[in-house]
């Protein structure tokens, strides 16, 4: 049996485990935009290797690679559609939602990308 529900870090992970008797957790709205998340759990619940968790131009190429692969999976047309959602919550994980209406608007992936570097690189100026 599998528990889930407003999981979003090891603490609410394990109140979970424990108040449910389940098997395991799952994870939903807690990884939007920290897919790292996931590890960190597994991390300090089973004790498997933390993630590395991506900050600054670390964080831009891992936001601009998923980018990258939704649009080349999809198209560009519906990629660029279902990016929106992704790069909205990366954004908001990361506290830098200045640029976001221009990123999530934006069709010219090239630009977009431009953005994104702006974005990730300097999240405390753009969101000054
Ligand atoms: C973006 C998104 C997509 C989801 N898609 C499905 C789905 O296709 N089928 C489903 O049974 N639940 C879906 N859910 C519900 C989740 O599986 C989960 O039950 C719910 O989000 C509560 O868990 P959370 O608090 O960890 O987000 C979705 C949730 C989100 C946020």
């Amino acid at each position: 049996m599998i528990a889930n529900g407003d999981i979003t870090d090891s603490a609410t992970a394990r109140t979970a485990l424990a108040q449910s008797g389940a098997d395991g957790v799952m994870v939903g709205r807690g990884a939007q935009g920290r897919p790292w998340a996931l590890a960190q759990i597994a991390h300090d619940l089973t004790g498997t290797p933390a993630p590395v968790v991506p900050e600054g131009a670390a964080l831009a190429d891992l936001v601009i690679g998923h980018y990258e692969a939704l649009l080349s999976f999809y198209g560009t047309e519906l990629g660029l559609k279902i990016a929106r959602k992704h790069l909205g919550w990366y954004l908001e994980a990361a506290g830098a939602e200045t640029l976001r209406h221009a990123i999530q608007t934006g069709d010219d992936p090239a630009q977009v990308i431009r953005l994104l570097q702006e974005a990730f690189l300097e999240p405390a100026e753009a969101a000054a």
